[in-house]
């Protein structure tokens, strides 16, 4: 048995990039098959407590203290956070036995990689937040509220908080790396074939920073068209500098500026919003786009059962965080046709973890 375990280790240290996922996916799987009920009860019910306590070792500045400071003992640790030394004391054996930081003796504590992860600022944890189990739709009414004591919505809140939307800012751009396999999934070049370089070829609405549109410039430099990338002023003035790519300014619940674009790329963005104010946005665009025009929706397509763990957890977040959800393939045609748009494509380009693009046009 050791044997077979030290080789699954081994097997995990030297797997690089989506294959490691791969396996620590099919390993959670195999743990979740084979647990009895109670087990898997017992799973649920004490995952919270990992939540809690890395938002406690946040708060206390525990992960930052070991991590910046080098190890501390209990005692100096309890003159640093102030804690109650027994509740410090059972708070950082918690914490040591679920891998956050490492107990490397009797009431002494050192960083581990968890550690020195959890104590910068883009570790962010969110709680979800059920209301009496009924849906939650209204972004201004999700657990983001009351946990930041707030009104605005998620966006909004970020807009004005330059030190989050930072930590959003770097959370995107890895996510982006991984994303960014779409663009080798759908048939750009063809699509645009014979395209007017005057005209705008690609318009990456919520494009964040662009990491998109550099990435689109890079691996299409041929492409004919100018490069556009929106988002909120706020978010702009942090975008990259790519040669070639435009920023303007958009409120994408705001009539769309640039009309008859080849693409409009929507990436991430819909997943933040419900049905309703999704609608919105896509109408927004449908009012400039051409029978030319196609809009590419890169978010998750949920098959109809079997949501992997990272798909679903993710719903659950955009649950939480923003009142809305990822869709299944159903869920996307069905807001589609409510606004006028017939899907013409569709690609799952990474099965593992959900990530789709959708085409969808005029007619
Ligand atoms: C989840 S991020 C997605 C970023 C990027 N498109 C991607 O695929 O990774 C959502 C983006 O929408 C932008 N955003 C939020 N509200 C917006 C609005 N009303 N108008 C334009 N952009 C907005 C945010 O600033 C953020 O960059």
């Amino acid at each position: 048995m050791s044997t077979l375990l030290e080789d699954v280790r081994q097997l995990l240290a030297s797997a690089e990039g989506p294959s490691r996922k791969l396996l620590l996916i099919q390993l959670h799987e195999i743990i979740v098959s084979v647990e009895t009920p109670e087990e898997t009860a017992t799973r649920i019910s004490l995952y919270p407590v990992q939540t809690s306590a890395a938002r406690i070792g946040q708060d206390l500045k525990i992960f930052e203290t070991l991590t910046n400071s080098g190890p501390k003992s209990l005692q100096e640790l309890q003159e640093i956070t102030k804690a109650h030394p027994l509740t410090l004391g059972r708070l950082l054996r918690y914490m040591a036995s679920v891998g956050l930081i490492r107990e490397t003796g009797v009431d002494l504590f050192d960083a581990n990689k968890k550690c020195q992860n959890l104590a910068t600022p883009e570790a962010v944890t969110i709680v979800t937040h059920l209301n009496n189990y009924q849906d939650v739709t209204d972004g201004k009414a999700t657990v983001f509220q009351p946990a930041y004591n707030t009104d605005l919505d998620t966006y909004t809140w970020f807009s004005e908080h330059p030190e989050n939307r930072a930590a959003l800012i770097k959370y995107m751009a890895m996510e982006q790396k991984v994303r960014g396999r779409w663009l080798d999934e759908y048939p750009i070049e063809t699509a645009s074939q014979g395209w007017d370089p005057k005209e705008p070829v690609f318009v990456d609405v919520g494009g964040n920073i662009g990491v998109y549109c550099a990435m689109f410039k890079n691996r299409f430099p041929e492409v004919p068209g100018r490069t556009i990338l929106q988002d909120l002023p706020s978010t702009l003035a942090h975008a990259l500098p790519t040669p070639g790519v435009e920023s303007l300014g958009h409120d994408f619940f705001e009539p769309q500026p640039v009309k008859g674009a080849k693409f409009y790329h929507l990436g991430w963005v819909l997943h933040n919003w419900n049905d309703e104010k999704s609608k919105q946005i896509l109408l927004q665009i449908k009012s400039a786009m051409t029978a030319q025009s196609v809009i590419l929706i890169n978010d998750m397509i949920l098959p109809e059962t079997g949501v992997p763990s990272f798909s679903s957890t993710l719903d659950l977040v955009m649950l939480g965080a923003c009142g809305s959800r990822e869709r299944t393939m159903k869920e996307w045609t069905q807001i589609l046709g409510e606004v006028g748009l017939v899907v013409k494509d569709s690609i799952v380009y990474d099965r593992n973890l959900c990530h789709g693009i959708i085409a969808a046009t005029l007619g």
